[in-house]
């Protein structure tokens, strides 16, 4: 979800406004995923580099994700949707860590569209935190034998399926750190919309050219 800040500026308003915007983006994008069937919709809300914003930038989208918490679990509640957040929980404070342990208990029977947010999240750290859990839980035998397939159980991302698409909004082409393992096969999509400019028919045009892609996982058809 990139581009509130340029989406702020381009209005002479201060980058939290973007911010704001994106957050009904965010509302928007998730309701089409539920209205949609998409099973899993995954949010790269804030990356460990985020941490090296300002201070006053940092807390603002802390705040807002208490607000956006605060607002929406009910109404996930009411569209079953299952509320999880991924990545290097133990740099958020107690009081985001108490708001997202609860949403994720309320939520977490659920069966409808799973709402993955990424918060502190990198790639490169997910990777290494999982060579250290199996280090740690396997012998150095089963170390040695540890094969690909295996070494999802160790990622943050364990039990959830590798996505099939990735949208990168603001003109960006790059990764940035996110999902480095897991977007292996994963279909890439760039648009210059910025995040708060990107609804539910920027979100539906992204799913229907999903449709078109022909994915053959490096084999012939
Ligand atoms: C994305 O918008 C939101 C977060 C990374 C939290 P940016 O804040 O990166 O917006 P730009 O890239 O400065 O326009
Ligand atoms: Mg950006």
């Amino acid at each position: 979800m990139d581009g509130n800040g340029r989406w702020a500026k381009a209005r002479g308003k201060e980058r939290i406004f973007g911010h704001i915007e994106g957050a009904e983006s965010v509302r928007a994008c998730l309701e089409a995923a539920v209205e949609d069937g998409v099973k899993y919709l995954s949010l790269y809300a804030f990356s460990e580099e985020n941490w090296g914003r300002p201070q006053a930038e940092v807390n603002g989208l802390m705040e807002l994700l208490i607000k956006y918490i605060q607002e929406e679990i009910d109404n996930m509640m009411s569209h079953h949707v299952r509320f999880v957040v991924l990545g290097h929980r133990e740099r958020l404070s107690e009081k985001v860590n108490a708001l997202i342990d609860e949403g994720m208990a309320k939520t977490a029977s659920n069966d409808g569209t799973t709402l993955i947010v990424f918060l502190s999240y990198s790639g490169k750290w997910d990777i290494l935190q999982a060579m250290k859990k199996a280090a740690c839980e396997l012998s150095p035998e089963q170390f040695q034998a540890l094969e690909i397939k295996d070494f999802d159980r160790y990622l943050v991302t364990a039990g959830i399926p590798d996505p099939d698409f990735l949208i990168r909004t603001s003109g960006e082409l790059r990764i940035s750190n996110y999902l480095l393992w897991q977007t292996a096969y994963t279909e890439f999509y760039f648009t210059d919309t910025l995040w708060p400019d990107f609804r539910k028919p920027q979100f539906r045009e992204a799913l229907a050219e999903y449709a078109r892609r022909d994915r053959r996982y490096g084999k012939v058809k």
